[in-house]
């Protein structure tokens, strides 16, 4: 079929979000959807949603909002919503939003031609199941695309934590860790296709558990000891991470994998041991940073980030003193601070709030002390070399972009053709978002 329809896609979220995009549009492109930038004009409108927090969900209908003079121009636009909020609301998307023509859950897109075929007879199309099959085997992967520097690839998805904050075990559902053999094919297609770094996604990534090419059970230093095999894959990074899973393999990797970077996202969400209980995160601050220390151990110069969340219920000022002790003591080169949110369906969705206002003091509070310290951690990159992978042109003539190792974004002056490579760069500046460097 040749790619004449036009498919728009908007993300929300996190990366693994980003991943099931561009998987769905891949899947819709053996439809003959070519994708494009812009909803105007489009035939598919298909939003990519997230349910993480309430701001993150009602965004969603208010887009969708946006989309009544498109369809009112051409009736046969088709409006998609995908992703968690499909499948935490189901069907009452269709019931708030009756534009939308189809709803389909992070688990079920490998459905979507199928559903495509009912819309094409005029029907709506909702699937939210959890299927035992796994939705990336029945993916048609188009082999010819050339791909950018850097891929996301997802290993494993959904969470048995049960954080009591948290909607991910009921939108994701169960851990499932995709087998290695999979995995290593769909590295390597990437690596030919040109990508040289892959950061491996998860839920709850450092649980990976998945079947290895010897029958045993791999964890994920394995995984990423096999992938660092591959010629031309120059950098592997993994997230997210849960600090009871950091396992002795895994910290060790940091010190002696070369090319899994120096940059790890460890989110521990609060200082306070009474609310750390209260979130059911079966750590305390205490191991938390002890944990941190043997990271440090295996690999000194470790860029660490994290997420927090402040005004849980039951968070008096003494916890959130806690989390600011902890801060100060962990040293943050970037974080995420979130003010809590209530989540239906969650157990810590049943508790008594904290005061709005109390929440909103701490969270500025908390972004201030986490800001301060990312400034300083940029700043004490100039005069340093780091390593940049090179992705693509920057807003200035004759600038191009990357990523240092720990993840910078370093911008320099360089001919377009360092696209994909990778070159040593003095910082000269430190930017609020970014660092200007020399080629060396
Ligand atoms: N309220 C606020 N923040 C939340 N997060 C997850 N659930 C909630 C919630 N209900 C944050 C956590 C998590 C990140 C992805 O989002 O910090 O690590
Ligand atoms: Fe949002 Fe979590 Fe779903 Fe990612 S997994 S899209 S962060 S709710």
């Amino acid at each position: 079929m040749t790619g004449t329809k036009k498919l728009y896609v908007k993300t929300y979220g996190c990366q693994m979000n980003v991943y099931d995009s561009e998987r769905m549009a891949e899947a819709l492109g053996a439809e003959g959807y070519e994708q494009v930038d812009t909803p105007e004009g489009a035939d598919m409108i298909l939003l990519n949603t997230c349910h993480i927090r309430e701001k993150a969900a009602e965004k969603v209908y208010s887009e969708l909002g946006r989309f009544k003079p498109l369809r009112e121009a051409n009736p046969d636009l088709k409006i998609g919503v995908a992703g968690c909020v499909a499948q935490a609301e189901g069907e009452e998307i269709m019931r708030r939003q009756p534009m939308v023509d189809l709803v389909v859950g992070p688990q079920t897109y490998h459905r979507l031609p199928k559903m495509m075929e009912a819309l094409g007879r005029g029907e709506k199309a909702l699937d939210t199941d959890f299927p035992e099959e796994d939705k990336f085997v029945h993916l048609p992967g188009d082999r010819k695309v050339r791909r950018g520097p850097t891929a996301f690839l997802t290993v494993q998805e959904g969470c048995d934590k049960f954080c009591s904050f948290c909607v991910v075990p009921y939108t994701r559902g169960a851990e499932v860790s995709r087998p290695v053999d999979r995995l290593m094919r769909e590295a390597r297609d990437l690596v030919e296709r040109g990508v040289r770094e892959i950061t491996l996604l998860g839920q709850n990534v450092n649980a990976y558990h998945g079947a290895g090419e010897d029958g045993g059970e791999w964890g994920l230093a394995r995984l990423i000891r096999a992938m660092a095999e591959i010629d031309g894959l120059e950098r592997i990074r993994f997230t997210t991470s849960h600090p009871n899973d950091m396992e002795d393999d895994l910290i060790a990797a940091h010190g002696d994998c070369e090319k899994l970077m120096p940059y790890l996202h460890l989110p521990v969400q609060a200082g306070s041991d009474r609310v750390l209980k209260a979130m059911n995160r079966k750590h305390t601050a205490e191991s938390y940073i002890r944990l941190i220390e043997r990271i440090r151990a295996a690999r000194p110069d470790l860029a660490l980030s994290g997420d927090f969340i402040v005004g849980f219920p039951g968070e008096t000022e003494e916890d959130f003193q806690a989390t600011l002790n902890l801060v100060e003591e962990v040293g943050y080169a970037s974080a995420y601070s979130f003010k809590y949110s209530p989540r239906p369906g969650t157990p810590a969705a049943e508790r008594a709030p904290v005061d709005p206002s109390a929440a909103d003091d701490r969270l500025q509070r908390l972004q201030a002390l986490l800001t301060s310290q990312q400034r300083a951690a940029q700043n004490a990159m100039v005069g340093r070399t780091v390593s940049v992978l090179f992705e693509k042109p920057g807003r200035m003539d004759g600038q191009m972009v990357g990523k240092s190792e720990y993840l910078h974004a370093v911008h320099v002056q360089g001919p377009s053709d360092l696209s994909g490579r990778i070159a040593p760069v003095e910082i000269v500046e430190s930017g609020p978002n970014s660092l200007a460097g020399v080629l060396k």
